[in-house]
Order: C-alpha cells, then sequence, then structure tokens
C-alpha cells in the first residue's frame, strides 16, 4: 500500500476555553453591515457551540425602524444566507435572544428606552446587570453615545466585579494621534481602561494568535530569532478587491490609516515583541508597546525611501476591465487617497538592529493573500564549491495568514540521484488540512473574550498612541504634498507601485515572488 504524502500527528494536549459570563450584549450600529456580517453570524456560532450562556441576550440599537420581530427576520435571513445547510433549530433558539430598539443616538429617548428595556431583559436573563456595549457604528457618532451613556448611567467606572459594564470599539479609534487622545479623553471620563476594548480584528485570526504560540510554546526557534539568524522580515496584507462600496469612508480614511496603523502594526509586534512574562494581558501589552515604541521614527529628509503610497489606476482582471480607483463610485475624481502602502521599518533593540522589517499593503492586487514571511540569512560558507553561499536560497518561515491557514518552513535538501543536485522544499502545514473544520471567525475569539473579560486580544491606550505617533507625521507630510509627488500609480491587479519594489532592490532584496 503507497504511503501517505505527509505523515503528521495533531495531539490534542492542553485547552483553555472558558465560557462566557451571564450578560447583555447592547449593539450600537445593529442594522450595520458588520453586524449582519459578522458579530450576529460569531455571536450565534458560539451559541451552537455551547460557549454562550443561556443567561445571554442581545439588544440592537439602530436608526432603523425595526420591531423585535422585524429584527429577528432580518438576522434569521441574514444566517441563512450564509450557511443555509445550518438554518436550524440553534439558530432559531439564538434568535429567540435578540431584541431592538429604534432611536437617534443624541436623543435621551433611546437611552431611556434602553434603560427599561435592560431592566426587563437583566431580570429574565438573570445577568446580574452585566453589559457590553459594542460601537459598531460610524466613528463620528461614538463619542456622542458614550457620553449619553455616562449621562444615563448606563457605564460608570467600575472594575470586574458583577455588575461589571464594557465597551466595545471597532477601529477605526481617531484618525490621527490628537484626535485619537481626544476621543480617549471623552471615553476615560466615564470608563476605565480596563472596560475598554478597541477592536483589531486581526488579533482574533487563529494564524496571528499562532505566532506567539509557536514563538514561546516551542524552544528551537527563540534562539534563532534575531540579528544574528535573520536578514529580514516580509509582512503582506493584499485584497483582490477595489474600495467596493466604502468609499464614503475610505476617502478620509486611505489605506495607512485603514491596515497599517492597526493590523499590520499589530503582526509587526506579535512577530518582534520580547517574551511577555505570562500570557496576561498587561505582560503581552507591555512587551507589544515597548516594541512599537522601539521602531525607528521615519525621516522627513528620506521618506520616500522609507514609505511608499500608492493608488490603482485601470487595469484588467480576469480579461475584464477594471475601475481606476478615481473611477469608483463616490470618489473624487482627483483623489489623493491612497490604496496602497509598503514601508521599511526598523527597530532600534538589541534583537533587531539592523534587520529590515518591509511592509506593504493594499487594494486591488492580484489576489487576496495574508501573510509574514521571517527570512534567514545566507548560510555563512559553502562546502559544496563550486556551489557558493549565495547560490543557496536563503531558508524561509512563512505564516500563512489568509486565505489558507498555515505555517510553511522552506529548507535545501539532496534531490534523489547519483549527481549532488539540491532542491528546495517547503515543510507545509496547511491548518484545513490538519483540522479540517473551517477556522472560527476572529470575532468569535474576541466577542468571547470581550464576555470573559480578557484583554490581552485588544488593544490598549499606550498601544493605540505608539502607533498614531509613528505615522501621524507621514499622515500631515502627505497632506502637505499638495503636488501630488509622493502618490504612484499602479495598475489595477498588479503587484503594485514600482517604486514599492525599489524599496527592496535598494536593499539587495526583494518581495518575495511565490506572493503574487
Ligand atoms: C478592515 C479594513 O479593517 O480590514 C478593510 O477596514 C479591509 O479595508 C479589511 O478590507 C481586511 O480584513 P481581512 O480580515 O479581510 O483581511
Amino acid at each position: 500500500m503507497p504511503r501517505p504524502k505527509t505523515h503528521v500527528t495533531i495531539r490534542d494536549e492542553f485547552c483553555i476555553e472558558s465560557k462566557a459570563q451571564p450578560c447583555g450584549m447592547i449593539i450600537f450600529g445593529a442594522s450595520g453591515d458588520l453586524t449582519n456580517r459578522k458579530l450576529i453570524p460569531s455571536l450565534c456560532h458560539l451559541m451552537c457551540h455551547g460557549l454562550l450562556p443561556e443567561t445571554f441576550f442581545i439588544i440592537g440599537c439602530g436608526r432603523t425602524d425595526y420591531t423585535d420581530e422585524q429584527f429577528r427576520k432580518s438576522i434569521s435571513e441574514g444566517l441563512t444566507r450564509l450557511d443555509e445547510e445550518h438554518a436550524t433549530h440553534c439558530h432559531r433558539k439564538f434568535i429567540d435572544h435578540c431584541f431592538y430598539i429604534q432611536g437617534d443616538y443624541k436623543a435621551d429617548d433611546l437611552y431611556i428606552q434602553l434603560n427599561e428595556r435592560l431592566n426587563q431583559l437583566d431580570s429574565s436573563y438573570a445577568t446580574s446587570g452585566n453589559h457590553i456595549f459594542y460601537l459598531s457604528t460610524p466613528p463620528n457618532v461614538y463619542g456622542q453615545i458614550v457620553e449619553q451613556l455616562g449621562n444615563h448611567k448606563l457605564v460608570t467606572q467600575s472594575g470586574d466585579e458583577s455588575p461589571w459594564t464594557r465597551v466595545v470599539v471597532e477601529k477605526p479609534f481617531g484618525f490621527d494621534l490628537e484626535s485619537a487622545l481626544e476621543l480617549d479623553a471623552k471615553f476615560h471620563t466615564v470608563l476605565n481602561e480596563k472596560q475598554l476594548y478597541r477592536i483589531d480584528h486581526y488579533l482574533g485570526k487563529d494564524t496571528v494568535q499562532n505566532i506567539l504560540i509557536f514563538r514561546f510554546a516551542n524552544a528551537i526557534f527563540e534562539p534563532i530569532w534575531n540579528r544574528h539568524y535573520i536578514d529580514h522580515v516580509q509582512i503582506t496584507a493584499a485584497e483582490s478587491v477595489g474600495v467596493e462600496h466604502r468609499a464614503g469612508y475610505f476617502e478620509q480614511a486611505g489605506l495607512l490609516r485603514d491596515m497599517f496603523q492597526n493590523h499590520m502594526l499589530q503582526m509587526l509586534a506579535l512577530v518582534a515583541m520580547e517574551p511577555p512574562v505570562s500570557f496576561d494581558a498587561d505582560h503581552v501589552r507591555n512587551e507589544k508597546v515597548k516594541l512599537l515604541e522601539s521602531i525607528r521614527p521615519f525621516s522627513k529628509k528620506y521618506l520616500d525611501q522609507q514609505i511608499i503610497r500608492g493608488q490603482y489606476t485601470t487595469g484588467i482582471r480576469d480579461g475584464i476591465p477594471v475601475n481606476g480607483y478615481r473611477d469608483e463610485p463616490d470618489v473624487d475624481s482627483h483623489s489623493m487617497t491612497e490604496t496602497y502602502v509598503a514601508a521599511k521599518l526598523m527597530i532600534d533593540n538589541w534583537r533587531w538592529r539592523d534587520v529590515p522589517f518591509y511592509l506593504r499593503s493594499g487594494k486591488r492586487l492580484p489576489k487576496k493573500t495574508s501573510e509574514i514571511a521571517i527570512v534567514f540569512k545566507q548560510i555563512p560558507y559553502s562546502i559544496f564549491a563550486p556551489i557558493r553561499p549565495d547560490d543557496f536560497a536563503k531558508n524561509v518561515l512563512i505564516f500563512q495568514v489568509q486565505p489558507e491557514e498555515g505555517i510553511s518552513l522552506s529548507i535545501q535538501a539532496k534531490h534523489p540521484g547519483p549527481k549532488l543536485c539540491m532542491s528546495t522544499l517547503n515543510m507545509d502545514f496547511n491548518w484545513q488540512e490538519l483540522f479540517g473544520a473551517d477556522l472560527p471567525e476572529s470575532y468569535e475569539r474576541l466577542l468571547l473574550d470581550s464576555m470573559l473579560g480578557d484583554q490581552t486580544l485588544f488593544v490598549r491606550q499606550d498601544d493605540m498612541s505608539a502607533a498614531w505617533s509613528l505615522f501621524t507625521p507621514i499622515l500631515r507630510a502627505w497632506q502637505a504634498d499638495t503636488n501630488g509627488d509622493s502618490l504612484k500609480f499602479y495598475e489595477a491587479a498588479s503587484s503594485g507601485p514600482y517604486e514599492a519594489d525599489e524599496l527592496l532592490r535598494r536593499d539587495g532584496r526583494q518581495w518575495l515572488e511565490h506572493q503574487f
């Protein structure tokens, strides 16, 4: 019988999983896209997997004029659309826990109604008065909502003892350092930092969390995780889609705010931070902040050699012409908003001195892929003359974040046969193949953690400020560039602007080829 191609043994040794505490979750922006596509399906999935208690309810708040029944109907249709096969008993059970209140986020009336409804539901669901307020609205109303929650005593500064109140807030948290701090001050008039859960959904992705397991639950990698063995690191988050229906938001935000200030820096921090004392929220976040604060600030004088901003023009995708960014609906025909950023970051500490971290992210690239590649140094000397050290491919370790979650390590090996030939082999571990089931949506982990009071995967105030401090000067410099000299163009479905390749070529390196 032929032997299987690869043989992998998986032993489940330790599982740390807890069930959420009794609580009510109040979602502001309940008729919005994020609620329908991510929050509701994730909460439903958690309930179907027994991770939510019976003592749990949801109140949706929004401007749309729904009754409880209409809200439930819209949720039910959404869930069935996403997962027709499992539109089951469990979905119906979940829907029975959902309620709705319509209102204007500014108006007292909404909060008076909310107070009454919470009193009723707390007693029917025995939640002990524990509440999570989830802000999934446009960010310009965050301040108003939190102020009103404070005015109506729906949130007060408290700790983790029951009854507790927490606020989960979606990005963007501010649009530069100043506005983020201003918003933060508003939140802190009614909440402690311990009650504030700033979401970065990349931290909820299994493969992103796996970086910590990989580094700190294995003994063999940490000794080589430094400037002596690692040549450089590449982090890519590419999307094939354009701006879609989000021009209203994206025109103001641009890619640096949308992806770099949060997701890209969070991935970088997990790869490069020092080992935390424990997997406790503050220990992990202390190390992340320390790392973010060690990133060398960009030099104004050499900005174009450290960070590139691009915008897509028309192109051809699968034989079909696609719009340039400026032709997309609701985009200004002279827009200077960047849809692509590539940057070279240096970290000034003992571990990473002189190791460049190249980051790139963009819309309308050839395909959707996010990965972190650790490129090791060349061998120091070749015993296989005339093959020179430079002829050997470098070892590359890849954390594939999506769409195919996994890890791969490339190594050199002898090609079978009488001659001395070498090949590059990839040891590939594909999560889907190994663990079978679909990986959970990143929001499941984060929603559950917010109900458990675990802030490890949420962005702390100093974490957020460090990220804004790094990028706010860039945003200012680009804003001041009224001629648009710093904006480079790339064809839709191409791999990005030429200048992004130059960023590495100047250092004698290149983006890994397998990506596009
Ligand atoms: C969001 C950005 O935070 O992340 C979007 O606002 C982007 O513009 C999205 O498309 C990418 O997330 P994911 O999980 O699909 O890689």
